[in-house]
């Protein structure tokens, strides 16, 4: 911290900071559909040995909360947004729709102070149209896929292969999609000029569907130590864990660890019928606990010596981040602008550094659907309350409360907040309690909230919102692909 208020009052004074001052490299690890107990430090069944030892010395979010599935958690992290405000759907591959153009993603915002920006993993943004391309957004380079899963042997996604690598398809297909993204972290750190300062986007594709493991990881874990489901994630999870540690071993023989901010989170809960959000209610695909309070915690150089080996109850929402990268890297978050909402997120810095963990929220708006006649759903957080508005899909009915190690039957169906539920998850963390009738005071404060936010500028909304029927998808996309190559590729010009 004295590091860095030092560069930051350098930067103050002479106004030639991105010369003189070392300004932080910046790391965002986004382990996907990881469960909030799918992790060796609250789960002895999972080995994760890198991921529990930044832990063990580093500080766990306790609260840092997500959207309930992939690609609008994605877009919340990188325009610093509700995800209301930009994004509130999954993209099919064949969507001609994206992340809003006119939203600055911080990568491009850290370019501003110099940043080598590097994306390595799952984008899921959108990219029918180059423009919407990783590399057109703030990254210098790019590798990995564009849509929302592949195989993570084969790279098939449908009709096609997604792999992909800056401008043009990556002829690596056909390999563990984790052990190329280690080579290009390798490559990414080596060829680092180390008097700029780095980002790393590192959004992998573990511990999400299909669910494959290299057979030397499946053979860590004893055999039938759990169902063949169950065992496959344990070992995509030590996989995401040796990826993890070895970014952190490039980093500290680049001797570049000491000036880095490492952030390690989950998009949303465990999946229904894999992953475990033991002691918290429900999975990914909900707005209960476990689908949106994310397993997640910070690590690197720049973690105060008192920080580490603590946790912190600060509210933090993914969107925050781009805040306080920004200033970080002392660049104005601001990207307000004709049509399109102000950025959301708070600097949460004090938070980390323990200076002031009431630098926080005072509601969170984890979703919201305008539209009150379609089944989708919303949700909101306010001081010790969340209201939770809509049925929930339950997947396989499952894991209301998972059990620790997830032994792979169908757990018990819950209550569906249809209309409502609301939950003190202070004081009722596991959500046993539904408080709607018990408090109608506190529900309407709450409901009150919620439905003030249809009275922002609808065609704003639009942007963000769409039910599953009305995403505009391309039937002809993949006869292009047929066409050019075989590879998953930008298919128009808009
Ligand atoms: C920014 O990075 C480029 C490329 O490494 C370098 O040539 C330039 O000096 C840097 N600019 C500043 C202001 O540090
Ligand atoms: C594991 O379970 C399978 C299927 O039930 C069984 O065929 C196999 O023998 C078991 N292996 C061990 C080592 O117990
Ligand atoms: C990652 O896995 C490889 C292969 O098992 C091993 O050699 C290496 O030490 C592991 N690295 C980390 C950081 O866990
Ligand atoms: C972006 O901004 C321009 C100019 O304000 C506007 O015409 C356009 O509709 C906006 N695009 C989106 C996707 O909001
Ligand atoms: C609202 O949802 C209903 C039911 O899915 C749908 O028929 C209707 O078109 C939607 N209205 C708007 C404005 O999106
Ligand atoms: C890689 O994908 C291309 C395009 O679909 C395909 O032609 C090729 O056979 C694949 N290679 C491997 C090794 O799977």
């Amino acid at each position: 911290m004295a590091r860095l208020l030092l560069s930051l009052l350098v930067c103050v004074l002479c106004s030639c900071f991105v010369a003189t001052a070392k300004l932080p490299n910046i790391v965002f690890v986004l382990v996907d559909d990881w469960g909030f107990a799918d992790v060796g430090f609250r789960n002895p069944a999972i080995s994760s040995p890198n991921f529990d030892q930044l832990a063990k010395t580093g500080l766990v979010l306790n609260r840092h909360y997500v959207f309930k599935y992939c690609a609008p958690s994605r877009a919340s992290l990188l325009t610093g947004r509700w995800p209301h405000h930009v994004y509130q759907w999954n993209l099919a591959t064949d969507a001609t729709a994206g992340t809003n153009l006119n939203m600055t993603m911080f990568p491009a915002k850290l370019k501003a102070a110099n940043y080598s920006t590097h994306m390595v993993g799952k984008w899921h943004q959108g990219f029918f149209d180059p423009r919407y391309l990783p590399i057109n957004r703030g990254f210098d380079t790019s590798s990995g896929y564009l849509c929302g899963w592949v195989d993570h042997f084969n790279q098939k996604q449908g009709c096609a292969v997604d792999c992909w690598k800056n401008n043009a398809p990556d002829p690596r297909n056909g390999t563990y999609d984790s052990y190329y993204y280690r080579d290009d972290l390798t490559n990414i750190v080596n060829n680092h000029d180390a008097n700029n300062p780095l980002f790393i986007y590192l959004p992998l594709h573990n511990v999400h569907t299909p669910l494959e493991a290299p057979k030397e990881w499946l053979d860590i874990y004893p055999a039938n130590s759990t169902c063949k489901t169950r065992h496959t994630l344990q070992a995509m999870v030590s996989v995401a864990d040796n990826v993890t540690g070895h970014l952190v071993e490039l980093l500290k023989k680049k001797g570049m660890w000491d000036n880095t901010i490492m952030v390690i989170s989950a998009d949303n809960g465990g999946a229904p019928c894999s992953g475990s959000n033991y002691p918290l209610k429900g999975c990914k695909s909900t707005f209960f606990e476990g689908g949106i309070r994310s397993l997640a915690f910070v690590n690197g150089g720049l973690l105060p010596e008192s920080r580490r080996g603590q946790s912190t109850d600060g509210f933090i929402h993914i969107a925050d981040w781009y805040t306080t990268f920004c200033k970080l890297a002392g660049v104005d978050p601001d990207d307000s602008g004709t049509g399109k909402f102000p950025v959301d997120g708070l600097d949460v810095w004090p938070i980390i550094t323990g200076e002031n963990e009431k630098t926080q929220h005072e509601e969170i708006v984890l979703a919201y659907n305008f539209n009150h006649s379609h089944p989708e759903q919303g949700a909101l957080i306010m001081g010790n309350y969340k209201l939770i508005v809509g049925p929930q899909g339950y997947g396989c009915d499952s894991l209301m409360w998972s059990p620790l190690d997830y032994p792979c039957n169908d757990g018990s169906k819950g209550p569906d907040c249809d209309p409502y539920c609301l939950y003190d998850i202070i004081n009722d963390p596991t959500e046993k309690k539904e408080l709607s009738k018990e408090n109608p005071e506190m529900l309407k404060k709450l409901l009150d909230r919620y439905n003030s936010f249809s009275k922002e500028p609808r065609d704003m909304q639009d942007q963000g919102y769409h039910s599953a029927e009305s995403l505009p998808t391309d039937r002809n996309a993949c006869d292009y692909m047929k066409a050019n190559g075989g590879y998953w590729r930008p298919w128009k010009n808009l």
